[in-house]
C-alpha cells in the first residue's frame, strides 16, 4: 500500500537514470509522470543551462524548490527529480513528508561511464575535463550521500528492474528498505 498523496520521488545523482525509471514505473502503475527539470525550464521559460548561465545556480535553487512544492496536491504521480533537488532548501524533508523517496544508486565508476556521453548539456559538469570527472563525481557524491542515504527506497539503478520496483514501491508500508539487485 502507498502511503499518503501517492507520490513517488525518484532522486539520484545526474545520470543515474532517473527520468527513464520514472517514466517506466509511472506507465507499469498507470500514474502520471512528471520531470521537476522540464518544470522548472517552463517556469523559468528558458533551460536549465541558460538559467545557470544567465541567473546563477542560487537562483537555479531557488526555482527548483519553489517548483517542487507545487508539486504537493498531485496525486498518483512519479516525479523524477534534479540530482541536486535533495540537496537544498529542505527538499528532502518535504519529500520524505509529503510521499515515498526511491534512490537509484550507483557507483562512481558507473556514473562517470554514463556521465561521459553526454557533458556538455550539464551546467555543473561541462567545463570538467574528462580525466577529472571520475574525481569530482566521487566527491560530490559522497557529499550528497547524507541527503540521499535517507531515501525510503534505496535501489541499484544500473539495469535497473521495473517489476521489481514496482513491487517494492507497491508494498513499501512505513520503514526504510533497502535492496541491492
Ligand atoms: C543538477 C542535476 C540536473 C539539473 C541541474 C543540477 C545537480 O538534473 O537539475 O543541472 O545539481 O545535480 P539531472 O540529475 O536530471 O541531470
Amino acid at each position: 500500500m502507498i502511503p499518503g498523496n501517492k507520490i513517488v520521488y525518484i532522486i539520484g545523482f545526474m545520470g543515474s537514470g532517473k527520468s527513464t525509471a520514472g517514466k517506466k514505473l509511472a506507465a507499469s502503475l498507470g500514474w502520471a509522470f512528471i520531470d521537476l527539470d522540464r518544470k522548472i525550464e517552463e517556469q523559468a521559460g528558458k533551460t536549465i543551462p541558460r538559467i545557470f548561465d544567465q541567473d546563477g545556480e542560487d537562483h537555479f535553487r531557488k526555482i527548483e524548490t519553489q517548483v517542487l512544492r507545487n508539486t504537493e496536491s498531485l496525486t498518483e504521480t512519479i516525479i523524477s527529480t534534479g540530482g541536486g533537488t535533495p540537496c537544498h532548501g529542505e527538499n528532502m524533508d518535504f519529500m520524505l513528508a509529503t510521499g515515498i523517496t526511491v534512490y537509484l544508486k550507483l557507483t562512481p565508476a558507473q556514473l562517470t561511464n554514463r556521465l561521459l556521453e553526454s557533458t556538455g548539456e550539464r551546467p555543473l559538469i561541462k567545463n570538467i575535463p574528462d580525466n577529472q570527472l571520475y574525481g569530482f563525481i566521487e566527491n560530490k557524491l559522497a557529499r550528497r550521500e547524507k541527503w540521499y542515504g535517507r531515501a525510503n527506497i534505496i535501489i541499484e539503478g544500473i539495469n535497473l528492474d521495473i517489476n521489481l520496483l514496482h513491487s517494492i514501491v507497491t508494498s513499501y508500508s512505513d520503514k526504510s528498505i533497502t535492496t541491492n539487485l
